[in-house]
């Protein structure tokens, strides 16, 4: 295939729209810790509410239900001397030996769509029923600043199709909002997407009554701010129509994630979880290694790449990063990646 210079640049920026953030460290634990008993209310008022896109096929998940589905391997290796079965309640334990390359691998072969990928519709009352499928983390960060992560999951990513091709699939999709707020109030709202997201503030959204609508592209679960064709070739610019890389939104399915979550509270000095309700489990919170299948090998008949030698164009990726590597204690309400900026926006059409 022989590309013109500008193609190729516009490849490589659609390249790299389609890796995942990458992981920040926290600084060594302090003892102080802030407990808060009740969720605070205005973490479920102003909470977003998400439309699924009408033709989406892989839903929200079970959090917990990943496990059962799924051994640890380390190099495509199961690996042992964990406790069994893994739970949400000893997730943690995996941490010990090279956690962070640990991922947790189908035990179905995916090609053969096994019904779990498909996650749970939401019903008529935007409930996933029957599967907790998302985690709301509160950081209080004093002075009245409070953050609050509503992290959405969803058992399979579809990557869409780059140059004709499916790319970018992969077991286990964690994605998110955030939403900071001052006094009680909300002010700005962050939308994760790909590789970074766009931020908004709070008042220039669209809503139902006073929550915030968050638009899920279908199959990759990026989340937007509006409906429509999003051409996300160029990293953390939405632009309209299709491109290399388009994401899809529309008004399909309310999902409300308020009513199958866990809601803790975060201590960012402590880098403690406390659930708000002691039967929610809070080991899994901790777990550095990933939700999905490790990208498979050229050598693995699975696997193909858009752009032969360009793994990052590879049908399969690798499964993400869980809660804990979001950045649950940034400065601004975007993220720090390299690379990028935190435009805060003030219009859905800037
Ligand atoms: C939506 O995702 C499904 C796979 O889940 C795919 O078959 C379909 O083509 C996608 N639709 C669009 C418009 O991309
Ligand atoms: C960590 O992974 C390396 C490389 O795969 C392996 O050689 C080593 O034995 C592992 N260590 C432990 C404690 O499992
Ligand atoms: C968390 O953020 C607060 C406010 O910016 C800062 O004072 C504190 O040092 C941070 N904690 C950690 C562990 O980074
Ligand atoms: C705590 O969670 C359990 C199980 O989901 C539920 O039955 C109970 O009502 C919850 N308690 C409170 C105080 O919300």
């Amino acid at each position: 295939m022989s590309l013109s210079s500008n193609v190729l640049l516009g490849l490589l920026a659609a390249v790299s729209q389609l890796h995942h953030a990458s992981p920040m460290a926290f600084p060594a634990p302090l003892l102080e810790e802030r407990q808060a008993s009740t969720v605070p209310d205005f973490v479920s008022t102003y909470a977003p509410l998400v439309w699924l896109y009408s033709g989406e096929t892989y839903f929200p998940s079970d959090i917990g239900a990943q496990l059962d589905h799924t051994k640890p391997e380390v190099n495509f290796d199961v690996i042992t001397g964990y406790p069994m079965p893994l739970t949400l309640n000893n997730l943690d334990s995996l941490n010990a030996d090279n956690g962070s390359q640990v991922y947790l691998t189908s035990v179905d072969n995916i090609v053969t769509n096994p019904a779990w990928l498909n996650g749970v519709k939401p019903d008529s009352t935007g409930k996933t029923d029957g599967a907790v499928s998302v985690a709301i983390i509160v950081n209080d960060r004093g002075n009245g600043e409070v953050d609050a992560f509503y992290m959405y999951f969803y058992a399979y990513n579809w990557g869409g199709t780059f140059l004709g091709e499916d790319v970018d699939d992969h077991v286990g999709d964690w994605e998110h909002n955030m939403i900071r707020f001052q006094n009680g109030t909300p002010s700005q709202v962050w939308y994760s997407q790909h590789s970074f997201g766009e931020a908004f503030t709070y008042d220039c959204l669209e809503k139902q009554g006073v929550r915030p609508f968050t638009y899920s592209g279908n199959g990759s679960h990026a989340n937007y701010a509006i409906t429509g064709t999003h051409d996300h070739t160029i990293p953390n610019v939405d632009l309209p129509g299709t491109g290399i890389l388009t994401d899809y939104t529309d008004q399909g399915t309310l999902w409300d994630p308020l009513l199958s979550a866990y809601f803790y509270s975060f201590n960012a000095d402590a880098n403690t979880y406390t659930a708000y309700n002691s039967s929610y489990p809070t080991a899994w919170l901790q777990f550095v290694g990933q939700w999905g299948d490790e990208q498979y090998p050229n050598s693995d008949k699975r696997q193909h790449e858009v752009i032969p030698g360009i793994s990052a164009t590879a049908q399969y990726s690798g499964g993400p990063t869980g809660p804990e590597d979001k950045q649950l204690n940034r400065t601004a309400v975007c993220p720090t990646a390299s690379g990028y900026v935190c435009d805060i926006r003030t219009s859905l059409t800037s």
